[in-house]
């Protein structure tokens, strides 16, 4: 049972059919002028619509990358350029693409903190603006699935004259995006965390906003992202575009997962269900169960999940999300993401519940003897 769609996706049989053509011919440059290498260019012309309209962006302004990764650190290096003297203000339970892409332009980088229901602080956001060169807000969280107050956080920014990127990363595909409303200057995506390829991502740029690209050289992407295109991953990651914006996933599995969970154990937390979250992810703590024991145990099952602590032999390392949040360290160590691909249903939920009974009433009954488990599985995306 796969458990981890948060983590990454496998490529959609439509969107692998797309890539096919493209693998096994039509190895053509597509900035080469011969008719080969125009039919690659009009199948990336034709997949960077796909992704626009996943967004609601025009062709224009979307700029092929190598992954969500480079997307935003291109975002943010731009900004850093462009922009005046200031901080860079990014929220406390970012994405290290996000907090390491800030802090590796030498700016100052400020937190915005979070709330125990795992939104962001938006009248801290407010203060902090002041003497802030731009803004970075992840669109929804990787670990909790909160969706962040961007809305409120965009509309701040613009009064305060400040650019927004922001981090889409988790939100593309499980819930339907707008790149003006709210308005934001730039967005990132991946294709591999809705069911495209690995290794491609895309970044919105607004129409007219000034832009300096991270990567130089053969002035592809109009010059704003050089390096030949990856033919094949682009379409596989425009079909899946396409396909994702019908096909968003609904709370069904995370919901009977949840409620089954919470009258089949004692001492569960569900952290972040107050507040809106993606359909498909649910941050747990389990009493009394380590997460990395827990993810051994899953996985003796056949149950792939992430825990939601970076955990290292006999001792898991609470993530920087839950200690934002306030989640004590010894409650970090037993949390676990479960996110359901999107196919999932309440049966998928309700198997997964009946797993994560079993390993935690485990787990409980051999801890309650001393037996600590080992534990050595890092988080994953
Ligand atoms: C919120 C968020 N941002 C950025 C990334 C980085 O994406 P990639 O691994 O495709 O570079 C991830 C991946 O897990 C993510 O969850």
């Amino acid at each position: 049972m796969y458990l981890d769609a948060n983590a990454t996706t496998p490529v959609a049989p439509e969107a692998l059919d797309a890539m096919l053509p493209w693998l096994r011919g039509g190895h053509e440059n597509p900035s080469a002028g011969h008719s080969g290498g125009k039919r690659a260019r009009e199948a990336i012309e034709r997949a960077r619509g796909q992704v626009a309209a996943l967004i609601g962006a025009e062709p224009g302004e979307i700029i092929f990358t190598g992954s969500g990764t480079e997307s935003v650190n291109t975002a943010i290096l731009s900004m850093h350029r462009l922009c005046g003297p200031g901080h860079a203000l990014v929220s406390s339970i970012e994405h290290s693409a996000v907090l390491r892409g800030a802090a590796a332009t030498g700016r100052e980088v400020v937190e915005i903190p979070c709330l125990a229901d795992g939104r962001v602080d938006v009248d801290a956001a407010q203060e902090l603006m002041r003497g802030a060169a731009f803004v970075s807000l992840m669109t929804a969280n990787n670990e909790t699935g909160v969706i962040q107050p961007l809305a409120e956080i965009a509309a701040l920014a613009r009064e305060a004259g400040l650019p927004v990127h922001t981090d889409a990363v988790q939100a593309a595909g499980k819930i339907p995006l707008d790149v003006r409303d709210p308005a934001v200057e730039m967005l990132s995506v991946a294709a591999h965390k809705f069911y495209g390829p690995k290794g491609v991502g895309a970044l919105f740029v607004r129409r007219k906003l000034r832009f300096e690209p991270m990567l130089h050289g053969g002035g592809q992407e109009q010059g704003r992202r050089s390096g030949t295109e990856n033919t094949p991953g682009i379409v596989g990651m425009g079909a899946a575009a396409e396909l994702a914006a019908s096909r968003m996933p609904d709370a069904a599995a995370r919901d009977a997962f949840e409620a089954a969970v919470n009258s089949g154990l004692d001492g569960v937390t569900l952290n972040g269900a107050t507040a809106p979250r993606l359909p498909n992810t649910s941050h747990l703590s389990l009493d009394g169960c380590d997460a990395g024991g827990m993810l051994i145990l899953l996985d003796e099952a056949g149950v792939a999940c992430s825990a939601g602590s970076a955990c290292m032999t006999g001792k898991s390392n609470p993530s920087h999300v839950q200690l934002a949040m306030g989640i004590p360290e010894a409650r970090a160590r037993t949390s676990l993401r479960v996110s359901f691909p999107r196919d999932a249903t309440a049966e998928t939920g309700a198997a997964a519940a009946e797993a994560v009974i079993a390993a935690a009433s485990k787990l409980r009954r051999v801890q309650g003897h001393g037996v600590g488990p080992v534990s050595v599985y890092p988080v994953a995306g």
